[in-house]
This record gives structure tokens, C-alpha cells and sequence, in this order.
């Protein structure tokens, strides 16, 4: 079975990336042959700064590889070190009706939040069905936002199976109910473009400070809690550490235990789980060298399986 999923360098990644994606995709990749790549080309549709998409790229391959992404096992790469995926792109473009795109519910937001769109975010869900397909992902992990995408994957690789004959493989989406959606400290979902993000590898001192900003209801400190289903510090624990969660909820529901008590018990726990990754990390930025060679043989062995699909694609399209 393969797994595929990718995430946009577009800035540093959060907790809702750790817990919605990276976490799942992490322990996905034991059970069969993972293709994980950081999204470049899809990233060119909010950044347009060259040394900026280049930071947070490597950031990016800094973040998987220290919280544990096995590149013996798991093919990683940049998509832009797999240009088959553009013209697989334009393929898929010809056979994808333009109402489904204009439908998307991620495209609908970004233009409400007042974003200017331009053409390449108007087709987005069409190289990311191609970044799917070209390697025939069959499980794809992501968060709860990303299910549409996934959908609109598989639509366009039924219609290309009609027309053409059997070629891909429609892929599922896994997306794990207690982590699909992290609300961020406003709570709304936690998302860069909402500024409302707990970074994974932040400065410890900004952290803390971010998690005692949480927003949480007024009821004082020797109150018995009540409605801590929509606590959001507990959300953040109990996607951490469900044991943990649990001990804290019945602090809270038992009186004369407040939110900043659990807020400290968030941050402390949150920066002990990360604290052997941030070393890791550390070792990685001392060894460049090494993260590059890992993005460059993960991309020689995708375009490998790349090559063979668009041969495929090629012939039953008629380019050949
Ligand atoms: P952002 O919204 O911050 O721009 P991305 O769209 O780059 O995040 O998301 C990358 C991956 O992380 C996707 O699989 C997405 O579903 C997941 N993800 C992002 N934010 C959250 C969240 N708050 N909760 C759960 N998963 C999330
Ligand atoms: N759209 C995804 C996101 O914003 C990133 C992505 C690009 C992706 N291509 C993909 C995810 C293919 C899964 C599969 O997070």
C-alpha cells in the first residue's frame, strides 16, 4: 500500500500541522511504502519571495526529519525536484470540469478572507491530484481541511479512468477524528494565515507565552469547571497526552484549580515532548550537507515510480 502526503513550505509549521499531519503521517509510514514531500510549487501561489520559499523549504525538511521521518524507509523529496508532476498537472486540468474547482472550499475561503487569487490558486486541487497520482497514493494523511482536496483527487482520477482506461489508483484520505481540526489560541483552527499558530520548534520564552494567551472562559479559579468539551488548552492536551488531559479535566471540574495552572501543565508538557526533536533539529541544521543528499535521493527514487506513470499517462492520452 503507499502513502502519500505533502505539506506547503509556507511558513513555520504548527502544532494543528504536528498533530493533523505530521504525527499521523509519521506513524502511517510504518505500515507501507511512504511518499512524503514538502510543496514548493504549491507554495509559489502565496510566496513570492525566492530566498523566503528556500528558508522555509529547508525549514520544512528540518521539521520532518527531526520529529522522526525515516528517509531509509519514507521517500522524501521536493516536489519542484519532480517537474513530471506539472505536466501531469495539465493533463489532469483538461479532463477537470471548472465548476469543481470554483466549488473548492479552501479556494471560497481565501478569496472571502479577501486574497486576490491568481490562476495557479485557482488550480491547486489539480497539481495536488497530480502530486497524489503520479505515484498512485492510495492512503493519503492529512487534517480534516484537506478532505475536499482529496475528494476532488479521486473525482478527477475516476473521469480519467473512464475516458482513458484504468490507470490511477483513487486515493483515501486518513485523517484521524481527535486531531482533524487543532484549534489555535483564538480558537479557530489553528492555521498560519489566521496568525493564531503554536510553532513546534518556537523559542521556549515565546511559547509559553503564546499558550498563556489561549483564550478560555471567565469561570474563576474555585469554581467547579463545567463545558471543558470546548476548553481549548485541554484540546491541545488531550492531543498530546490523553492521560494527561484527563487528570487536569477532573483538577478543573473538582474547583480551586484555574486555567493558568493547566496552561503551565500544557506548556511544560509540550516543550518536554518536543525537546529531544529541537536537539535533534539542532544536529540537522549542523549537517545541511546531509539534509540536502537525503531531499536529493528521495527525489531520485519518486522520479523513478514519476517516469513509469507518465509513460503510461502519455500513451493512453495519445502523446505517444
Ligand atoms: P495552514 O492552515 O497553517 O496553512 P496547511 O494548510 O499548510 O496549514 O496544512 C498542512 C497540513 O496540516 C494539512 O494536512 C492540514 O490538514 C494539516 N493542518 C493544518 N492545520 C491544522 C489544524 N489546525 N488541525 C489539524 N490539521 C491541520
Ligand atoms: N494542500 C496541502 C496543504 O495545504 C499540501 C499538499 C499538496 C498535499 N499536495 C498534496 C497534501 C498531496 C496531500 C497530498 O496542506
Amino acid at each position: 500500500m503507499r502513502i502519500l502526503s505533502g505539506i506547503q513550505p509556507s511558513g513555520k509549521l504548527h502544532l494543528g500541522n504536528y498533530f493533523g499531519m505530521m504525527r499521523p503521517a509519521l506513524e502511517l509510514a510504518q505500515q507501507g511504502e511512504a511518499f512524503y514531500f514538502i510543496a514548493d510549487y504549491h507554495a509559489l501561489t502565496s510566496v513570492t519571495d525566492a530566498a523566503q520559499l528556500r528558508e522555509n523549504a529547508l525549514d520544512v525538511a528540518l521539521d520532518f526529519l527531526a520529529c522522526g521521518l525515516d528517509p531509509k524507509r519514507t521517500v522524501f523529496y521536493r516536489q519542484s525536484d519532480l517537474p513530471q508532476v506539472t505536466e501531469l498537472a495539465w493533463i489532469l486540468a483538461c479532463v477537470t470540469p471548472m465548476p469543481m474547482l470554483e466549488n473548492a472550499v479552501s479556494y471560497k475561503d481565501k478569496i472571502a478572507q479577501g486574497l486576490k487569487p491568481n490562476v495557479g490558486l485557482f488550480t491547486y486541487p489539480v497539481l495536488q491530484a497530480a502530486d497524489i497520482l503520479i505515484v498512485q497514493g492510495a492512503r493519503v494523511p492529512v487534517g480534516r481541511d484537506q478532505k475536499q482536496h482529496i475528494e476532488i483527487t479521486r473525482d478527477i482520477a475516476g473521469t480519467f479512468n473512464r475516458l482513458f482506461g484504468e490507470t490511477f489508483v483513487l486515493p483515501e484520505a486518513v485523517i484521524r477524528p481527535d486531531t482533524a481540526v487543532l484549534p489555535g489560541t483564538d480558537g479557530r483552527k489553528m492555521s498560519k494565515s489566521y496568525g493564531n499558530t503554536i510553532e513546534i520548534f518556537g523559542e521556549e520564552k515565546a511559547t509559553r507565552k503564546k499558550i498563556m494567551s489561549i483564550v478560555t472562559d471567565s469561570q474563576p479559579v474555585e469554581a467547579p469547571k463545567t463545558n471543558l468539551d470546548q476548553n481549548i488548552p485541554l484540546q491541545l492536551l488531550r492531543a498530546l497526552d490523553p492521560a494527561l488531559a484527563r487528570e487536569q479535566e477532573m483538577k478543573l471540574a473538582a474547583g480551586g484549580y484555574g486555567y493558568g495552572a493547566l496552561k503551565t501543565v500544557l506548556a511544560d508538557a509540550l516543550l518536554a515532548h518536543f525537546a529531544p526533536m529541537r536537539a535533534r533539529r539542532a544536529e540537522l541544521q549542523r549537517n545541511l550537507d546531509y539534509v540536502q543528499q537525503v531531499l536529493r535521493e528521495g527525489a531520485e527514487r519518486a522520479r523513478v515510480v514519476a517516469d513509469q506513470t507518465m509513460r503510461r499517462v502519455r500513451e493512453v492520452v495519445g502523446l505517444r
